[in-house]
């Protein structure tokens, strides 16, 4: 048995390791055995390239692979460890671009291996023309994964400003990406050269900037969810340059199931998917700004209290500001106090309130709310109606109500809590300031909603003292 049939056989178990590591990942009970499924997996594909380079018997390579596994699995530690989980999406946009960036390098390093010398004895006639394709398609999705990632990072992490890129012809400009990249592909399969692949790497990466760059905050979760497809695609397109069955069939996983959980995540934001992955096809420059919505009103936290001991049912709406104060503890008290007064209290929860899918429940779970009280958007959205009190903590663009009633927001279209219905909206936040969207929310200035100027935890402590 030779080591290549060896690794081979390893490829294919880690890849099966990966299927059921996907399978587990898809509920609650058995996440925690798809991680370690996952872990393994991973382990199981090191070792099986280990053994591979140590059989070509060079001690450079050895050395080298070493060194960098040494060097990657001490910063993703580092990383893994210190990170915050309302950094999590920033911390995967970099990660998707560090994939981005392998597949370009692994398809210019199939050039130099191969095109650079005319081709080589493994590669004749026809198969010598689609390794020409396969290093520019290589080389395109990776580009592309890389500067989308990179911008998506920025502006997740609130390096630049969220708000959607608006060149004249946007449109075209993708367009024309594409068609120069059909092109340059073309000349590369008849005639390849150093100048055609650093065309098409130019224009890769500048589309990958462009494409993320037009797409607007409100729907960053969605472009994460693309890119981490997009680095899919990258990894399968290495796996074919390299001969690699375990590269090839974990990124076409990763490439399929990202891009389902994509257009899962279109339908709930009420997105059309075409359009998210064109760089927000189809989409015009929104005016929304700038409109007066008049004047707001702050509340106290003992006049808060006062409602919330007249109130007999509650709602709190939850968002990125509650994660950031790690408010969760003290709302999930202040709602134990309420329903021992006999008022009935619920979460209204949006599917992507937060950060990341899920990221309310996660620490609503965390302070021990039981999860019979926790609802969905859909499953709570008629209620807010008959609701004496909805306390809305550091949410903002997830109950906006110009998502609903004006065609022009930016976030037109996009399904949010109606908790402007209520009798009394308080919103806990520190300042008049915008949302992730970066869109006015005229929820603050309704004549039935008061602002509770503050750190969420805070003004829930406070709130829960003068109860
Ligand atoms: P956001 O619209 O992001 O608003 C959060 C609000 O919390 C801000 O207006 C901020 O106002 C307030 N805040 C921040 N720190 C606070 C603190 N310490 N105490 C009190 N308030 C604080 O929140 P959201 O309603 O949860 O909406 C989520 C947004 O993120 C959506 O646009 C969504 O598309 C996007 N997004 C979501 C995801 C996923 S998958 N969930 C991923 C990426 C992006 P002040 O600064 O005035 O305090």
């Amino acid at each position: 048995m030779t080591a290549q049939s060896i690794a081979t056989a390893a490829y294919i178990v880690a890849s099966l390791m990966f299927i059921l590591s996907l399978a587990g990942l898809s509920n609650h009970e058995s996440s925690r055995q798809g991680v370690l499924y996952g872990i393994g997996g991973m382990a199981l594909a090191l070792v099986a390239t280990f053994g591979l380079v140590v059989d070509i018997a060079d001690t450079t390579a050895v050395v080298l692979l070493v060194v960098a596994v040494v060097i990657g699995a001490l910063i993703g530690l580092w990383r893994a460890r210190v990170v915050e989980m309302t950094g999590m999406p920033e911390l995967i946009a970099l990660l998707h671009s560090f994939v981005g960036f392998a597949a370009v390098l692994v398809g210019w390093n199939g050039y130099y291996e191969v095109e650079a010398h005319g081709g080589s004895a493994e590669f004749t006639g026809s198969l010598l023309k689609i390794h020409h394709a396969e290093v520019f398609i290589g080389i395109f999705i990776g580009a592309v994964t890389l500067t989308g990632s990179i911008v998506a990072f920025l502006k997740l992490s609130a390096r630049i400003k969220s708000a959607p890129l608006m060149l004249p012809g946007k449109n075209l400009i993708n367009l024309g990406a594409l068609a120069a990249f059909g092109v340059l592909t073309t000349f590369f399969v008849i005639r390849p050269s150093l100048g055609l692949l650093i065309a098409v790497t130019v224009v890769a990466l500048a589309l990958g900037w462009h494409l993320v760059a037009s797409i607007g905050g409100g729907d960053m979760p969605v472009v994460v969810s693309v890119l981490n497809s997009y680095s899919g695609w990258a990894a399968a397109a290495s796996g074919f340059l390299l001969n690699n069955d375990a590269l090839l069939i974990t990124g076409a996983l990763v490439g399929s199931s990202g891009a389902y959980l994509s257009y899962i995540m279109c339908q709930a934001m009420n997105r059309s998917f075409l359009s998210v992955i064109a760089g927000g096809f189809g989409i015009v420059a929104a005016s929304g700004e700038a409109a007066d919505y008049g004047e707001h009103r702050e509340i106290s936290a003992e006049d808060t209290a006062d409602l919330l001991r007249e109130a007999t049912s509650v709602i709190v709406t939850p968002g990125y500001g509650m994660a950031v104060a790690q408010a969760q503890y003290p709302v999930a008290d202040l709602v134990r106090k309420l329903r021992e007064r006999g008022v009935e209290v619920r979460f209204g929860i949006h599917p992507v309130a937060g950060r990341l899918p899920g990221h309310m429940n996660v620490l609503l779970a965390e302070a021990k709310v039981p999860y019979d009280i926790v609802l969905e958007m859909d499953e709570i959205n008629d209620d807010f109606a008959e609701t004496s009190v909805v306390l809305v903590i550091g949410a903002n663009d997830t109950v906006n109500p110009a998502a609903a009633e004006d065609p022009s927001s930016p976030i037109a279209g996009m399904p949010v809590l109606h908790v402007w219905e209520a009798e009394n909206v308080v919103v806990f936040k520190r300042s008049m300031a915008p949302g992730y969207a970066g869109v006015q929310n005229p929820l603050f200035f309704r004549d039935n909603s008061q602002m509770l100027f503050g750190d969420a935890k805070d003004k829930v402590e406070e709130v829960l003292r003068a109860l």
